[in-house]
C-alpha cells in the first residue's frame, strides 16, 4: 500500500508523538526512592517509616507542583550493600529525584558518595549517627542524633541521685556517639563512668553484659540500643532483678520505642529516657497524627522512625513546591535547607548549615495511661542543635 504524502507525513507526526508521550509522562512523575530494611533485624523501622510516608502522601495527595509523585520501596535488609546497590539502581535505571529512607547508619554512609556523584539529595529519616551529614553535600537528615538526645540525660542525672553510671550501646557509629556524648557530659556535671560496655550490633545476647553491671552495682545503666532491640533489654534487665538490686535504668527514647513499648510490661514503668518524639507528646498535631497513623495501619502505634519518615516527606514535597516541579537535585537541596515547620514532635528546623534536624529534645518517663504504657514527657529541651558537628 502507498500513502499519499500528507497522510505519510502526518502518520510520521503520530509516529513522533507515540515516542514522546512516555517521555513526557517520565518528565511529569517526580519519583522518591525509598531504601528501609522492610525484613529482618531492622524491620519494625521500614515498617514504620513507610507508612508514615504513605500516610503522609495520602493526606497531601500525590500531586506536587504539577508532578505526579511516585514513591519506590526498596527492602535493603539492612546490608549496607544492598543499600548501596538498590540506590545505584534507583539512580541509574529509575531516574529517582530523591533518595530516601536508610534504616541505620551503615546503610547511609554507603550511599552517600552516590548522592554526591550523581546530585541527587538524599533524606536520611532513621539513621542517627552524628556525622553522617558530614559523609555528603547532598544529605538532608530529619531523624536525630544519638549526641543531640544524650547530652540532656546526663544533665538530668546527677540533679536526681544518679552519680555512677554504666553505659550499655550497640558497638557502631549511634552506639558510640551515644557512649562518648553521655559520659562527656556526665563527667562535666560532676558524675562518673565507671565502664563502657558495647555489645554486638547484630544478634546480641545482653546477659553476660547484665551480669557484670550487677556486678558492678552503678546507680544506673544507661543503655542505646536501635529501635526494635529495646525489649529485649528491657526483659532481660527485669529478669536479672537490676532493679530490685537497686540499678536504675535510664535510655535513650530508642530502648522505650513506642513500636515496641506497650508490649514491655510493667517492668518498664518509671524508666527515664531523653528524646524527641514521643507518642504522647501532647500537641493537636501530634494526636491528629497519631490518629491517623494507627487508623492507617490496624492500631500501630507511630515510633520516632515513624516521625523521621513523615517529616522527611514533609520536607521533600517543599522542596518540590519551592522549585515550582522544575529543580534538578541542586534546586531541590536549595529548597530542603532551612525549613522551619511544626512536626508531630513539636517545632523543627533544617539547619541550614549542616542540613541537620534542629529540634526540642524531652525528658520522658514510662507511665500507664489508658491502661497503655507511654512515654510522658515531663521536661524539654528547647531548639538543640547536633552537638556532636565539628563544624
Ligand atoms: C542508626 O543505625 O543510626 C540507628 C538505628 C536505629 C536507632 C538509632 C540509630 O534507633
Amino acid at each position: 500500500m502507498t500513502f499519499t504524502l500528507p497522510r505519510r507525513a502526518a502518520l510520521a507526526a503520530l509516529a513522533t508523538l507515540a515516542a514522546w508521550q512516555p517521555a513526557l509522562a517520565q518528565d511529569n512523575v517526580f519519583k522518591i526512592g525509598l531504601v528501609l530494611p522492610m525484613t529482618g533485624q531492622q524491620a519494625t523501622t521500614g515498617r514504620q517509616v513507610e507508612a508514615a510516608a504513605r500516610l503522609y502522601m495520602a493526606q497531601h495527595g500525590d500531586t506536587v507542583a504539577g508532578k505526579k509523585v511516585q514513591l519506590i520501596v526498596k527492602d535493603d535488609t539492612s546490608l549496607p550493600d544492598q543499600t548501596r546497590r538498590l540506590a545505584q539502581e534507583l539512580i541509574v535505571n529509575d531516574k529517582v529525584n530523591v533518595l530516601a529512607g536508610m534504616g541505620i547508619t551503615p546503610s547511609a554512609m554507603a550511599v552517600a558518595p552516590l548522592a554526591t556523584q550523581s546530585k541527587t539529595p538524599l533524606v536520611v529519616m532513621a539513621a542517627a549517627t552524628s556525622s553522617i551529614t558530614e559523609a555528603s553535600p547532598y544529605i538532608v537528615r530529619s531523624s536525630f542524633t544519638l549526641p543531640q538526645v544524650s547530652v540532656a540525660l546526663a544533665d538530668w542525672a546527677p540533679k536526681n541521685g544518679i552519680k555512677t553510671v554504666v553505659t550499655l550501646v550497640s558497638d557502631y557509629g549511634p552506639g558510640i556517639d551515644a557512649e562518648k556524648f553521655f559520659n562527656q557530659r556526665l563527667t562535666f556535671n560532676g558524675g562518673k563512668v565507671t565502664e563502657s560496655l558495647r555489645v554486638p550490633l547484630r544478634n546480641p545476647d545482653f546477659a553476660p553484659f547484665l551480669q557484670k553491671v550487677r556486678d558492678l552495682k552503678p546507680d544506673a545503666l544507661f543503655v542505646f540500643v536501635p529501635s526494635g532491640a529495646g525489649a529485649a533489654v528491657m526483659k532481660q534487665f527485669v529478669e536479672r532483678g537490676m532493679d530490685k538490686a537497686g540499678i536504675k535504668l535510664i535510655a535513650t527514647g530508642d530502648v522505650t520505642d513506642d513500636d515496641q513499648l506497650n508490649d514491655m510490661g510493667d517492668g518498664a514503668l518509671g524508666v527515664v529516657t531523653s528524646h524527641h518524639y514521643s507518642a504522647a507528646h501532647p500537641s493537636e498535631l501530634n494526636k491528629k497524627f497519631v490518629d491517623a497513623f494507627q487508623k492507617a495501619n490496624k492500631n500501630l502505634r507511630p515510633n520516632f522512625m515513624a516521625v523521621g519518615g513523615y517529616d522527611g516527606m514533609r520536607v521533600i514535597y517543599e522542596a518540590l513546591k519551592a522549585s515550582k516541579g522544575q529543580g534538578g537535585g541542586d534546586a531541590l537541596l536549595a529548597a530542603m535547607k532551612g525549613q522551619i515547620f511544626e512536626s508531630p514532635r513539636g517545632p523543627v528546623f533544617i539547619d541550614a548549615q549542616t542540613r541537620d534536624i534542629v529540634q526540642n529534645v524531652y525528658l520522658r518517663k514510662v507511665e500507664r495511661k489508658d491502661g497503655q504504657l507511654y512515654n510522658v514527657e515531663f521536661d524539654v529541651i528547647k531548639d538543640v542543635k547536633d552537638p556532636g558537628k565539628t563544624k
